[in-house]
């Protein structure tokens, strides 16, 4: 079986659109995972993925790439704070944020408690959503060990933390401000009315018309004068041809 034809069963059979990924970079991570598992045909792992769960979760992990920290990048997460959040905050009082492609729940927590110090009295609306079940099940668990924690001040940290030797469970305050669910960027309708979207260390993994489609949905899901917040290594090159105006290099207003 080639290549083209795996993407098609898979999508047939698991509902993943491996089309809108970048295709050399996908094929070198599946042809690497199969390599490690002694798979040289594309048709016996499709079977193995059918088969076998644990072969499935292991090749979703590989297309999915969860990595993810608190507060990934601090000091723009110090922009987030220090700039856009006031800024926002000015227009309304109760926002409406979503964390698309969230991975294991950091980004989204980030945020929440960002908006906890900022004024604990509100509370505002926080989705977070992402295509891998099984890390979606761990970002509502908000166990952590110590390598994802290590850009949150100490004080934070004693604030919003369990620890339990390496482990640190956020605290069930900020984890009920966070509402998680699947949602598949290539695939699913988007919602509308948000006041933030945080996209970050994602769509690098998609094709540029994925990327064009995604930012014209992104535009469409923001209220106006709402923020697109992008990852550190990304660029939207064409954000005026999608209708944002560029804030900063990683924050873009509709
Ligand atoms: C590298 S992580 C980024 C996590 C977080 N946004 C950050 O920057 O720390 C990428 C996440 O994108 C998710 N993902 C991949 N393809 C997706 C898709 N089509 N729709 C939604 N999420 C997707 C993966 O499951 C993974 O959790």
């Amino acid at each position: 079986m080639n290549f083209n034809e795996f993407k098609r069963k898979i999508y047939q059979k698991f509902d993943l659109n491996l089309d809108g990924y970048k295709e050399k970079q996908l094929k070198r991570r599946i042809d690497t995972l199969m390599q490690g598992l002694n798979f040289t045909d594309y048709g016996d792992y499709l079977q193995a993925l059918q088969k076998d769960e644990k072969q499935l979760l292991r090749f979703l992990d590989k297309v999915t790439i969860n990595v993810s920290e608190f507060f990934r990048n601090p000091e723009i997460f110090k922009i987030l704070e220090d700039d856009i959040f006031p800024k926002l905050l000015a227009n309304k009082q109760r926002l409406k944020i979503w964390s698309a492609a969230c991975s294991n729940g950091c980004e989204p927590y980030s945020v929440a408690i960002i908006l906890e110090d900022l004024n604990p009295r509100i509370s505002h609306r926080i989705e977070a959503t992402d295509i891998d079940r099984k890390i979606l099940a761990a970002a509502k668990a908000g166990v952590y060990n110590s390598r994802f924690v290590k850009n949150v001040t100490p004080e934070r940290l004693r604030k919003y933390f369990l620890k339990d030797n390496d482990q640190y469970t956020i605290c069930e305050n900020i984890r009920n401000k966070v509402s998680f669910k699947y949602h598949d960027l290539l695939l699913d309708s988007y919602g509308t009315g948000y006041d933030l979207i945080i996209c970050r260390n994602v769509t690098i993994y998609f094709t540029s018309e994925s990327q064009d489609m995604i930012y014209t949905k992104f535009y469409q899901s923001l209220a106006p004068g709402g923020i697109l917040f992008i990852g550190a290594t990304e660029n939207m090159l064409r954000y005026r041809e999608f209708g944002f105006t560029k804030i900063s290099p990683w924050f873009y207003q509709k």
